[in-house]
């Protein structure tokens, strides 16, 4: 009897193992998109300058001069923006919660994504009412909203809305943010697997390096449940697709991101809802 409790206990210990290393995978996926996305527009940006240096360079006369050094300020003004929001992970990079307005790291997401969705012709529609603080860890919570932006974009080869929601929810203790797509949409049947790690439709990473592991969702459902939060998803084939993040004003107890007893709770299964 003894030995089969011991046996209990070292197959509980190495599934443990392996969820923390799945954990740790993930997250190191989805920071490589995010770090991908970053660099390529800091590229775009320096690209916009050394052109625009150059046209400067070329044509003597001042207005071709003032209207060059004017988009190289502007150039440079966003490089100064995209910094700021990388100097915002890095500086968030602690597994601390802090009280935080999504709307703000919503748009340091779009600013970084700004340039490809415009590329896909995706156009993004905000719809912010005010909403209080949220204790959240900022970077991770970032990293939610590029993943869930990315599939978006990706659900909408051929462009399309891309609706963005952020308000109160009824009872005044969460905030509620929705991402919606009017792409491809999920069947029924596979919407209770697109949270599975490593399940994805997608053939590889995109030309924009992105998608294609099936860790995105994973990591996202794992971050808003160390947050004490729920994602949910709503979907129709061929409308679209809604994710929602119901964050909690308050948290009740301080479990350290990552750790295993984040993957010790219950895991949420994610509601799944009939078409719209
Ligand atoms: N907005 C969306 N519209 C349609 N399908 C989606 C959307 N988001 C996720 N999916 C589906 O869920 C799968 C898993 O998503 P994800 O975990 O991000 O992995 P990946 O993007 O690498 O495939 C995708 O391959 C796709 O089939
Ligand atoms: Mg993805």
């Amino acid at each position: 009897m003894s030995g089969l409790r011991e046996e209990l206990e070292q197959v509980r210990r190495e599934k443990e193992q392996l969820e923390n290393q799945l954990a740790c995978l993930q997250r190191s996926a989805t920071l490589g998109e995010l770090l991908g996305t970053t660099t390529h527009e800091f590229n775009n940006v320096l690209m916009t300058i050394m052109n625009y240096a150059k046209l400067g360079l070329r044509n003597k006369d001042e207005a071709s001069r003032d209207k060059a050094l004017g988009k190289i300020l502007a150039a440079s003004e966003r490089a100064a923006k995209i910094t700021h929001s990388v100097l915002g992970m890095a500086r968030n990079r602690k597994d601390g919660f802090e009280p935080t307005q999504l709307a703000e790291l919503l748009q340091e997401s779009l600013l970084l994504l700004e340039r490809e969705l415009q590329r896909y012709r995706v156009h993004v529609e905000l719809e912010l009412e005010s909403v209080p603080d949220v204790p959240v860890n900022g970077n991770q919570i970032q990293q939610v909203l590029v993943n869930l932006l990315v599939n978006a974009r990706q659900a909408m080869p051929d462009g399309g809305r891309l609706v963005i929601r952020i308000r109160p929810d009824r009872e005044g203790r969460h905030v509620e943010l929705s991402v919606r797509d009017y792409g491809v949409g999920i069947a029924q049947d596979k919407l209770p697997r697109i949270f599975e790690p490593y399940y994805s439709t997608k053939s590889g990473p995109d030309a924009t390096g992105k998608g294609g592991t099936g860790l995105g969702l994973a990591a996202c459902r794992q971050i808003i449940q160390a947050h004490q939060g729920v994602i949910r998803v709503e979907s129709a084939v061929g409308k679209g697709t809604c994710f929602t993040l119901r964050l909690p004003l308050q948290r009740t107890v301080a479990p350290a991101l990552g750790a295993a007893s984040g993957w010790e709770a219950a895991v949420p299964v994610p509601a799944v809802e009939g078409p719209r």
